[in-house]
């Protein structure tokens, strides 16, 4: 499924030489059409100008295809709402691994490597008490995952297939050990050993709010909206985060190195740092008379805040993962018996931003970050987790991207240009005659 190079090409010229070239078009199998300036260089002298990739295909890439206009997000052709209603996380991570879905043995094998993979090294432990306590789990995550390359190194190896293919399920299935460990380490309670017998989302409730004295039991209900959550969250093609991944893997960096990159970049309030902004964001407006009041800030230039939880560089159009989403947050909210006037405002929100002019204009909708902080709230993660179980469902991605990029023969280290603003050449000027 590589693009096919159509024979419709775009012709530019440069109206002070008269000078045109032709510029040949690609075809992926849906999507825009694009155009291909890899020769634009050679043949003008010329660079393209896209600082923040709006116009730009960094890549080709057969994992995840996205509409934003109509809403539509695709994991190897199955629309997200069916992988969220019918399959598992496990099952989607096989899927964005290996491209296809796995029968009852391949299944069956993949869970078993990923359950036998999900404990650490025991040294690694002595890493988490380095940091302070008050630490961001965030923080914490980023020194760990990329620790992982000083623990495992006979994964790292990036020219070997196996190597590839052992590093991607250690990610996977160690991710949900750190994270659980990320926060026990924040509360003050002890470090908790994977189960084997219980299923990734089930075990990482285990982790996360299970203690020695006593047996933890997850709810059923409770685990399969988070494993939801981890589906709706597992890939979204070339956003920062994985564009940062694909990026430092484009060097031969090893895997964990990259994918600590990628936690990195996700922090930030713009990308999965949303989730956490979201919520302290409705406790900020904290009633639903005081809406208005923040919409009209939102709608302030003048003023920094952003309505969290609402717009995106792709979807001009609901968030098909907000969706999902909004009715699992009702789903989990019966399950655990309360009333959350947080979602009561968070509806009012969206209903008012719906229909107000500035929001209607610019195409802004709730996107994925808008529920998910609400429903982890109920289930009992602390705000600051929410970034981190957000980094653990999209490991998968990362992984499969990076792998993805490395098997392509073709690949090349990544190497942007720029359009250079600077001074000219001028003489040096010795500090004494330098005002
Ligand atoms: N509140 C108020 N105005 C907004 C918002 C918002 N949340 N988002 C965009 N706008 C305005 C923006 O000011 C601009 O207005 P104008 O045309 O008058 O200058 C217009 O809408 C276009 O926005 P943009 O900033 O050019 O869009 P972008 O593609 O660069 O940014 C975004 C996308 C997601 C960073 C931005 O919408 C945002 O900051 N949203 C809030 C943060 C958020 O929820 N992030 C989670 C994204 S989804 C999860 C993920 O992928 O990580």
């Amino acid at each position: 499924m590589s693009d096919t190079k159509s024979s419709d090409t775009v012709s530019v010229t440069v109206n002070s030489t008269g000078e045109t070239i032709e510029l040949p078009i690609l075809d992926g199998t849906e999507g825009p059409r694009v155009i291909d300036v890899r020769q634009l260089y050679a043949q003008t002298g010329m660079f393209t100008y896209d600082p923040s990739y709006t116009s730009t295909a960094s890549c080709d890439s057969s994992i995840t295809y996205i509409d934003g206009e109509v809403g539509i997000l695709r994991h190897g052709g199955y629309a997200i709402e069916d992988l969220a209603e019918h399959s598992s996380f496990l099952e989607v991570c096989y899927l964005l691994l290996h491209g296809e879905l796995p029968n009852a043995s391949q299944m069956g094998d993949f869970e078993h490597t990923i359950t036998y993979h999900t404990m650490v090294h025991d040294q690694l432990q002595f890493l988490y008490r380095g940091f302070r306590r008050d630490a961001h789990p965030m923080a914490v995550m980023i020194g760990v995952v990329g620790a992982m390359s000083a623990f495992y190194h006979d994964s790292t190896d990036i020219s070997d297939p196996d190597q590839r293919l052992i590093a991607s399920h250690r990610l996977i299935a160690k991710m949900p050990t750190m994270a659980a460990m990320a926060y026990k380490y924040s509360v003050g309670q002890p470090f908790m050993y994977p189960r084997n017998d219980m299923k990734y989302a089930e075990n990482f409730l285990h982790m996360t709010f299970g203690v020695p004295a006593e047996d933890y039991e997850a709810s059923p209900a409770i685990a399969r909206a988070l494993d939801r959550i981890f589906i709706l969250h597992a890939d979204h093609e070339q956003n920062a985060s994985t564009s940062t991944v694909r990026l430092a893997g484009s060097s031969g960096a090893n895997p964990f190195a990259c994918i600590a990159a990628g936690i990195a970049t996700l922090w930030g309030p713009a990308h999965g740092g949303a989730n956490q902004a979201v919520l302290e964001m409705l406790e900020q407006i904290g009633s639903k008379d005081r809406i208005p009041e923040f919409l009209e800030r939102a709608k302030d230039k003048d003023d920094p805040f952003r309505l969290m939880g609402f717009g995106h560089r792709v979807y001009k159009n609901y968030d098909p993962r907000a969706g999902v989403l909004k009715q699992s947050t009702y789903d989990v909210l019966e399950e655990v018996g309360i009333e959350n006037p947080l979602l009561e405002l968070a509806m009012e929100l969206e209903r008012i931003a719906l229909e107000d002019e500035y929001f209607v204009e610019r195409k802004l909708f709730p996107n994925v970050d808008f529920y998910s902080g609400i429903i982890l709230s109920a289930i009992g993660f602390p705000t600051s987790m929410f970034t981190v179980l957000f980094a653990l469902a999209r490991t998968v991605g990362w992984i499969a991207q990076w792998k993805e990029m490395i098997e392509d023969p073709g690949q090349r280290i990544g190497r942007p240009r720029q359009l250079y603003k600077g001074y000219v050449e001028r003489d040096f000027v010795p500090m004494d005659k330098r005002s």
